[in-house]
């Protein structure tokens, strides 16, 4: 198959679809792989890395897109790029279709097949290419909390490892999940006292299994979190509720209670926060302030550490890339229940019934 790798021209997008070892598979697959120049600069790779691995680079984005049966991404195509996207194209990246009807109907429209990243799933119901990228966001929760915990940007002065003497700083996490075990993990590694919350028994009983002395589970309800905003340092928001949008687990009037300089960081900000106050910020202007309370609440984390997570991606997406080179899409979802969960779009037809459901579609075109 020819495999095409674009530059990812989103606004502040680094990562990029696949690294020079994904490359150097594909090609001893017989593949042949084209890259565009400069694609991987971002996340640290450069052409000669990609041209050792036994890519050929092509100048445009225009050229790369032409000549390629499968295009490897990251995120969504954006509307510039919705013409080059030819008929019967394979797709395989984010898209994120129920939040853009514009998109889904640009898909539609150029009779690709776009397989989602986000809804490979696997048999245990997880999801595999999306665990890499809130493994990194809830490792990252803490080192922002813990930068934002500084007086000079408004933070209480708090150092979470505290020193001989002074007791270490107060990490409450919501949601024992990827994002919430990840967090705790490293605040508890700088030393700090962590109290992780769920409504999930199995996944409190985990975290009380593998977690050091000074993690300690609490079942999430008001009345705990109201008792433990008082007297936490940092609040990490690492719920989800799958298909929805997160729980207002904290509301406005909590903010009064929580001490002036106290951080959040709300992960959960893509699903809309699990804080009430939460709104998205970026990289460039990370926080707002209301009540005193920090809010961090960066809706693409890990865009800022685009090196560890086009890493992290492309370790679990090269599989299923291999396997659609290998075997083409139509017999590698055929043979791949995970794979075939994936599959949003077929030639100008949804495929995903969450996707006509979230836009009241009556039918799913053709
Ligand atoms: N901002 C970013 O850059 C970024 C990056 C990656 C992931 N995320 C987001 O982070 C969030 C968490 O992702 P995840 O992979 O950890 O999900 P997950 O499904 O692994 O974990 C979510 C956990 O929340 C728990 N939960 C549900 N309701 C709860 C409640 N009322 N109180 C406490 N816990 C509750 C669930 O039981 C589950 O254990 C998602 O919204 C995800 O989209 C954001």
């Amino acid at each position: 198959m020819i495999v095409g790798i674009p530059k990812e021209i989103k606004n502040n997008e680094s990562r990029v679809g696949m690294t020079p070892a994904g490359v150097f598979e594909l090609v001893k697959n017989n593949h042949t792989v084209y890259v565009q120049s400069t694609a991987g600069e971002g996340s640290g790779f450069f052409n000669k890395d990609y041209q050792q691995a036994g890519a050929v680079i092509l100048d445009t984005i225009a050229e790369v897109y032409a000549k390629s049966e499968m295009i490897v991404k990251v995120k969504e195509p954006i509307a510039e790029e919705y013409d080059l996207i030819q008929e019967g194209q394979l797709l395989f990246t984010y898209f994120h279709f129920a939040s853009s009807e514009p998109l889904t109907k640009a898909m539609i429209k150029q009779k690709a097949i776009c397989i989602a990243y986000e809804t490979v799933e696997d048999d245990e119901g997880t999801l595999p290419l999306l665990t890499p990228m809130s493994e990194v966001a809830g490792r990252m929760a803490i080192q922002q909390g813990a930068k934002y915990l500084e007086k000079p940007v408004k933070g209480r002065g708090v150092l979470l490892g505290g020193v001989p003497g002074v007791a270490p700083g107060r990490v409450l996490v919501l949601g024992a999940g990827v994002v919430g075990i990840q967090a705790a993990k490293m605040a508890a590694g700088l030393g700090a006292h962590v109290t992780i919350m769920d409504i999930n028994m199995k996944r409190l009983r985990y975290a009380n299994d593998v977690m050091p002395p000074h993690v300690v589970t609490e079942f999430s309800n008001e009345y705990n979190i109201r008792k433990h905003i008082k007297s936490h340092d940092l609040i990490i928001g690492g719920v989800l509720l799958k298909g929805a949008k997160a729980p207002n687990l904290i509301t406005r009037d909590m903010l009064k209670e929580m001490r002036p300089g106290t951080v959040i960081v709300d992960v959960a900000v893509d699903q809309g926060g699990c804080v009430e106050t939460t709104k998205p910020t970026t990289h460039e202007d990370p926080i707002y302030i209301i009540d005193d309370v920090v809010h961090y609440s960066v809706a693409n984390m890990p865009g800022a550490v685009p090196y560890t997570s086009t890493v992290a991606l492309t370790n679990v997406t090269l599989p299923y890339a291999l396997k659609l080179a290998n075997l083409g899409w139509k017999e590698a979802c055929e043979k791949d229940a995970s794979l075939k969960k994936g599959l949003n779009i077929v030639s100008g037809k949804v495929v995903y019934e969450e996707i006509i459901e979230a836009f009241g579609w009556e039918e799913a075109f053709a």
